[in-house]
């Protein structure tokens, strides 16, 4: 038997669940040990939030260059430098883990680089380049994440079908990419790179893309990516992918009934992501699955096990990084005796496209299938300053308000912009504001965000800038 050393709380996984619970705890005193068998920051810093959005701003830049003649400035030849586009955004990458890893050693934390695996509820084993050791710990929280769901279809194994980490290593730009599901992985890269000059299809399943997020906010958002000469597929199952001697592949999909193909050179599978737990070993510990494939949790997001708490996305319940960074504190509050609660209500969800959609709250479809009384407003980036300056006057703020509470429970902001103006009214709501509240706020001028207390305003009858 290895040696078996003492902790008080390990936490397996360096995710923005993992490493926010490490950095929390040791601030509160805790004697803490992190495990991660591959990379600190996790999907998130490494192949996630971090490397998508590095290059999807670089698309952005390209696409304002290209267009900058608009705005009287001219740039000739503007070209798209593939090499430097991934050598910066691995430079972003390494910036932001070299800065988790400063601030965990700081903290005192032992890591582990190694992959660690239950013997018993309250006994790790984790196997590393430098061999076994085993791990008694009093608190284990399990922050594993998840991985992508493949599709058990023939083809899916060539080497020109990718999932979102493969297609962010590309060494080249390909020139054309189908994009096997409408979600929200699948149409940040939609737009990244059509906006970088790829021909891009995106094949969905379901009869519309995006179907969590406000249907009309959507329709605008399905024009814009015609414009961008993306080509959506709705209520379309892929059937199989086959190899074309050339590069490439060409995806055979069945809609109404009927086979249809598209051609591309590199195919993006992008179905869902599930809860990572293999090799885990969570039958030794007793740990229960739920009914989403997650690890079943509380909300103190304990499991049934008592020593054992889980976070993010292993646990399935939302796959977001910021609710991962929450759920941490709420699991490490609840190990120190502290009530906080996981509270799901406002959790704001962005999609970095261009435009980008942001929502919080509910839905109107949501809503008005529930039968509370509520007043819904939409003050458009039309009759915004701001928005005027900056040539984006298509979006817009949809505000929805219980007229019984007098609570705003719902936002959708759909233009350039969307992703930052959505803190203000996740502020809001998650405070239980009125609409009344919002609109007596001063916000500052020229700024898109006016247009958040002019929505705000509509609600009340009352809005200057725009007619209800
Ligand atoms: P992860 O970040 O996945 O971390 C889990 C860690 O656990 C990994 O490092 C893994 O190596 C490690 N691990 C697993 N098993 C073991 C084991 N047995 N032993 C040791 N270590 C182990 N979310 C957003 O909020 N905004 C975005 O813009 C966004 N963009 C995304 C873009 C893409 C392409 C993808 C794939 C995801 C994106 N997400 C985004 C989702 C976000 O990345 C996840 O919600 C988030 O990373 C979840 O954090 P986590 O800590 O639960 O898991
Ligand atoms: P998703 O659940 O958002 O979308 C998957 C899509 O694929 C759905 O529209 C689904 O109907 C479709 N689909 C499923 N099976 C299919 C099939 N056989 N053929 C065609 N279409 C099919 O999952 P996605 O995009 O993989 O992202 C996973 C998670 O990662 C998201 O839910 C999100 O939580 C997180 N994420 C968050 C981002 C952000 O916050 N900006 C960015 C990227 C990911």
């Amino acid at each position: 038997m290895d040696e078996m050393l003492k902790r008080d709380l390990v936490i397996i996984g360096a995710g923005p669940g993992g490493y926010v619970a490490a950095l929390y705890a040791a601030k509160r005193g805790m004697k803490v040990t992190l495990v991660e068998k591959r990379f600190i920051g996790g999907t998130c810093l490494n192949v996630g939030c971090i490397p998508t959005k590095t290059l999807i701003k670089a698309a952005e830049v390209y696409r304002e260059a290209k267009n900058a003649r608009f705005f009287g400035i001219v740039t000739d030849n503007v070209a798209v430098d593939f090499k430097r586009v991934q050598e910066r955004k691995n430079q972003v990458v390494k910036t932001l883990v070299d800065g988790t890893v400063f601030l965990i050693e700081k903290a005192g934390i032992e890591r582990i680089e190694g992959m660690a695996r239950f013997l018993s509820p309250t006994v790790l084993e984790i196997e590393s380049a430098a061999g076994k050791v085993v791990v008694q710990a009093e608190h284990v929280i399990i922050a594993t994440g998840a991985k992508t769901k493949m599709l058990p279809i023939p083809g899916v194994d060539l080497p020109c079908v990718l999932d979102s980490e493969g297609l962010l290593a590309l060494a080249e730009l390909p020139r054309s990419l189908a994009v096997i599901g409408g979600g929200i992985i699948g149409m940040e890269f939609a737009f990244a790179f059509a906006h970088l000059g790829v021909k891009v299809d995106v094949i969905e399943a379901l009869p519309d893309i995006l179907t969590t997020a406000d249907r009309e906010a959507v329709q605008k958002l399905s024009r814009f990516a015609k414009q961008q000469k993306i080509n959506i597929q709705t209520g379309a199952t892929v059937i199989r992918i086959d190899s074309l001697m050339e590069e490439g592949a060409e995806i055979v999909y069945r809609q109404n009934g009927t086979d249809h193909s598209v051609r591309a050179d590199r195919v993006l599978v992008a179905v869902g992501r599930v809860p990572e737990i293999v090799g885990l070993g969570i039958e030794n510990a007793g740990v229960l699955i739920g009914m989403n494939r997650g690890i079943a949790v509380d909300e103190r997001m304990r499991t049934n096990v008592p020593s054992i708490h889980a976070i993010g996305d292993v646990t399935n319940r939302i796959q977001l990084a910021h609710a991962a960074s929450r759920q941490a504190i709420v699991a490490v509050d609840d190990i120190l005796g502290k009530d906080t609660r996981m509270d799901y209500d406002f959790i704001p969800s962005v999609l970095y496209t261009s435009p980008a959609l942001a929502w919080v709250g509910k839905t109107e479809a949501e809503l008005l299938a529930t039968g509370v009384p509520i007043r819904i407003t939409k003050s458009p980036f039309g009759a915004n300053g701001r928005a005027i300056i900056a040539n984006q006057p298509l979006g817009f703020v949809k505000l929805i308000q219980n007229q019984e509470t007098k609570r705003l429970i719902g936002a959708t902001v759909f233009g350039d912009g969307a992703d930052e103006m959505i803190a203000t009214l996740t502020v809001a709501m998650q405070n239980g504001l009125s609409a009344a509240a919002v609109a007596a706020t001063i916000f500052a001028h020229p700024t898109q965000s006016e247009t958040i207390r002019e929505a705000a305003a509509g609600i009340l009858g009352e809005a200057i800038h725009y007619n209800e």
